[in-house]
């Protein structure tokens, strides 16, 4: 029994032909892209993929490739979301009316607000001006197989303004002159081992010229000569040793020539992925997080691969096929204005259709190839968030779950190539006959030339030698276009990544203050999306050495305060100040060394324990090492283990403890002997005993530092010179503890005895 395979919404076709060729001349009209994953009509969540074009006039909404509606904008228009279960409606008011435009999944949250907000003010103001790129590539993906989804280059693309602007249409990744000029310039160091190979290609093609010239005379001199004796023996020979010649000198070429493609190759690759890797080191944090895990770790290791494969095989084939096709082209037709023939006619008219062919499907090749891209990246992300995430699929007993999820995206990729193979699988065979016909009409005009004595057996052996060579550049086209847009697929989707604005920047003439740790936010105000601050006009001011308590709900915005003063991210409007010096004009290198932190998620790296305290200070002594550690608390269990400092952490630091990690974290904050210590929530793994040890410890290095510290235990934080109190509004409350102690209607008074509350009940069980 054959069961009905469920229908995987990302079938290339779907797409091709709906909405994206109506907007084809439409680059001034648009002005952003939303899409959406449920039929907005329908109640309950019934899934559709749908888009909605952001004119400067309208908007339309396509659906599976169809034109549903066609609203235009007449003035005083607004937008809106609603939140509904776990979906969001897009409404737009429009002269008293509310018209239901969208129901997407909550993922697009962060991408809808934005583009709402860049709208409406648009809508309001007529400028469009989004205060963020709108383009953010591979992120998301409306749920399951949304195509269109996500925030960026799947689900919007640079509206005016946006760096993203590089390629129209999410699939259509097509190679422009600006990737070409970056590609250039990229492989600039290879152009004469490049040109060298180029030569090579070309020799190794007029070699191949010659055989047939000397195939021709050993028939028609030798072989089908009437008056053939044994005395032609010997210059037979040397035409067949000449012929040999050829073979070798060929062979010897092609060898030369792999060799130089090879080193070619990895010299390509090694310096893509350098570039490339570089460039993404050097994105902002918000410029990262736009991208998926799986979508750079594609660019960096297949999309590399690809243009590697494309330099040393396909362009030296390119330059030989063309080398021959010029050369044998010139050498028939200079035969047929000699002998009154059409041969080159008659090989090259049947590729013409095959041209034209190709031609027409160029958009849907492309098309294939971007979709590609995007479903392999996409299950790339998932393995890596499933592998990550491993201990809590274990935890909660959910590998069964994570199959299916990941089953369900190569499905969906295997669902992608099958497709792509099958559209090569009619394309290919079809160009291929047409240009097979040139092969048999060429039989039967030559035929008809030797039957009238016209032309003789060995010249005929020479022509359909030459004809034949004629058909290698001809079939080369047949695979070429799939090659260089695979290529083009991968080079687009790189340049995208390395013309990326979005990285910190830092003057020429960067500060590098003797930093003393005055710490200054002066009117800051920050949101990781636009609309949306999570801090809003903070003013705070912190003295060398005093020790700041951050205290606030989960949410409220601690740690995001702190990644602006480590300038993680760089505030929307305020400045935050280190010593009276904007951190903006400090360079990088005197920040990181000013500023040491332990970070609420507790990384390690995978290698050992010296390793990892040692991150920020390569160069640190053992003994320097082993201070840190003892500071941090952490030489004793060090030492407890089989190979003291030398031992392997694993992936994260997967085989310590929380409490262990988050020592060693300590450790490496202190190796630096930073002027400015930063704890978010650095001693939370811990148990009562160790925390009371290291809270000593971190008395003592208090001592001569600023520190801020964030800490839920809010008993933790009796050492704070001052406490700062966060909430949605910015600084709260301000004061010592007794300070804050003495205003019962407080935000800290609650909190303080809701935990006093808290161990009172505990205590109680206990
Ligand atoms: N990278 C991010 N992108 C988008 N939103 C974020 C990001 N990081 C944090 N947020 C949001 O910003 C707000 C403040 O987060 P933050 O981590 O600063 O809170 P917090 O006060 O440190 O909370 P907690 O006490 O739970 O650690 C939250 O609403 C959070 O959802
Ligand atoms: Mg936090």
């Amino acid at each position: 029994m054959f069961r009905k395979k469920k229908k995987i919404p990302c079938s290339p076709n779907e797409i091709l032909e709906g909405w994206e060729p109506a907007y084809k001349n439409e680059q001034e009209e648009e002005l952003c892209l939303l899409s959406y994953d449920y039929h907005p009509e329908k109640d309950g969540y019934s899934k559709t993929e749908g888009i909605l074009f952001f004119g400067r006039h309208r908007i339309d909404r396509w659906e599976e490739g169809k034109l549903l509606e066609r609203l235009p904008l007449e003035g005083g228009e607004s937008l809106f979301l609603l939140r509904d279960g776990a979906a969001l409606r897009l409404v737009l008011k429009k002269g008293g009316q509310r018209i239901l435009l969208a129901c997407a999944s909550q993922k697009e949250k962060m991408h809808y607000g934005q583009c709402i907000q860049a709208l409406n003010r648009y809508f309001e103001k007529g400028v469009w001006e989004p205060k963020r790129p709108l383009d953010g590539p591979e992120r998301g993906g409306a749920s399951g197989g949304g195509r269109f989804g996500g925030r960026g280059g799947s689900g919007s693309r640079g509206g005016p303004g946006g760096p993203g602007g590089a390629g129209r249409g999410r699939f259509s990744r097509k190679i422009g002159k600006a990737q070409v000029k970056w590609l250039f310039s990229m492989l600039k160091p290879l152009l004469p081992l490049l040109f060298l190979s180029l030569l090579l290609f070309i020799a190794f093609s007029a070699v191949g010229l010659i055989s047939p010239t000397i195939s021709q005379k050993l028939v028609d001199d030798y072989l089908g000569n009437e008056q053939r004796n044994s005395s032609m023996i010997l210059p037979y020979l040397l035409l067949v040793l000449s012929l040999l010649a050829c073979t070798v000198v060929q062979r010897l070429l092609s060898a030369l020539r792999t060799r130089l493609t090879a080193r070619i190759g990895c010299k390509a690759i090694l310096k893509l992925r350098e570039e490339v890797f570089s460039k993404v080191q050097n994105l902002s944090l918000a410029g990262i997080q736009k991208h998926t895990v799986g979508a750079l770790m594609q660019r960096i290791s297949r999309d590399t691969t690809v243009i590697k494969n494309f330099l040393v095989s396909d362009f030296g084939n390119i330059v030989e096929n063309l080398t021959t096709f010029l050369a044998v082209g010139i050498i028939l037709v200079y035969n047929d204005i000699k002998n009154g023939t059409f041969l080159f006619i008659l090989v090259v008219i049947p590729a013409v259709p095959g041209a034209l062919l190709f031609r027409a499907f160029n958009r849907k090749i492309h098309t294939m190839y971007g979709i590609q891209w995007q479903v392999t990246s996409r299950s790339d992300s998932v393995l890596h968030d499933i592998f990550s995430g491993i201990r809590v699929v274990k935890a909660f007993g959910k590998e069964k779950d994570e199959i299916v999820r990941y089953d369900g995206t190569i499905q969906k990729m295997a669902q992608v190539e099958k497709h792509n193979e099958i559209f090569w699988a009619i394309l290919s065979p079809l160009v291929n006959f047409l240009m097979c016909l040139g092969e048999f009409t060429v039989l039967y005009f030559v035929g008809r030339e030797i039957l009238g004595g016209q032309m003789t057996i060995g010249e005929m052996t020479k022509l359909t030698s030459y004809t034949a060579m004629i058909y290698g550049p001809l079939r080369m086209m047949t695979f070429l276009p799939r090659k260089i847009m695979h290529t083009a697929t991968s080079v687009s989707k790189i340049y995208d990544v390395m013309n990326d604005e979005d990285v910190m920047h830092h003057p020429e003439d960067a500060k590098e203050p003797e930093i003393t740790g005055n710490v200054t936010l002066k009117d800051v105000s920050f949101g990781y999306e636009a609309g949306k601050p999570v801090l809003e006009h903070i003013n705070l001011e912190v003295k060398k050495g005093e020790m700041i308590g951050l205290v606030g709900r989960s949410g409220a915005g601690k740690s995001t305060l702190i990644n602006l003063v480590m300038r993680l991210y760089d505030p929307d409007e305020g400045q935050v100040l280190l010593d009276g010096t904007d951190i903006r004009d400090i360079s990088p290198k005197c920040l990181r060394t000013s500023i040491g932190a332990v970070l609420q998620e507790t990384f390690l790296f995978s290698g050992s324990i010296r390793q990892n305290i040692a991150y920020a200070k390569p160069d640190a002594t053992g003994e320097e090492i082993v201070a840190a550690a003892k500071m941090a608390g952490a030489h004793e269990f060090i030492m407890r283990m089989s190979d003291g400092y030398d031992t392997y952490v694993g992936e994260k630091g997967c085989t310590l403890s929380g409490g262990e990690r988050q020592r060693i974290a300590i450790a490496r904050a202190l190796l630096l002997d930073p002027k400015i210590l930063i704890l978010d929530e650095a001693t939370s793994a811990l148990d009562t005993e160790t925390e009371k040890q290291i809270q000593e410890i971190l008395s003592k290095l208090i001592a001569g530092r600023t520190t801020i510290a964030i800490a839920h235990r809010l008993s933790t934080l009796r050492n704070a010179t001052r406490i700062v109190v966060l909430d949605s509004k910015g600084v709260a409350e301000e004061g010592t503890h007794e300070e804050l102690m003495r205003n019962e209607q407080g935000i800290y008074y609650g909190l303080v005895m809701a935990q006093r509350k808290m161990s009172s009940v505990k205590g109680k069980k206990n």
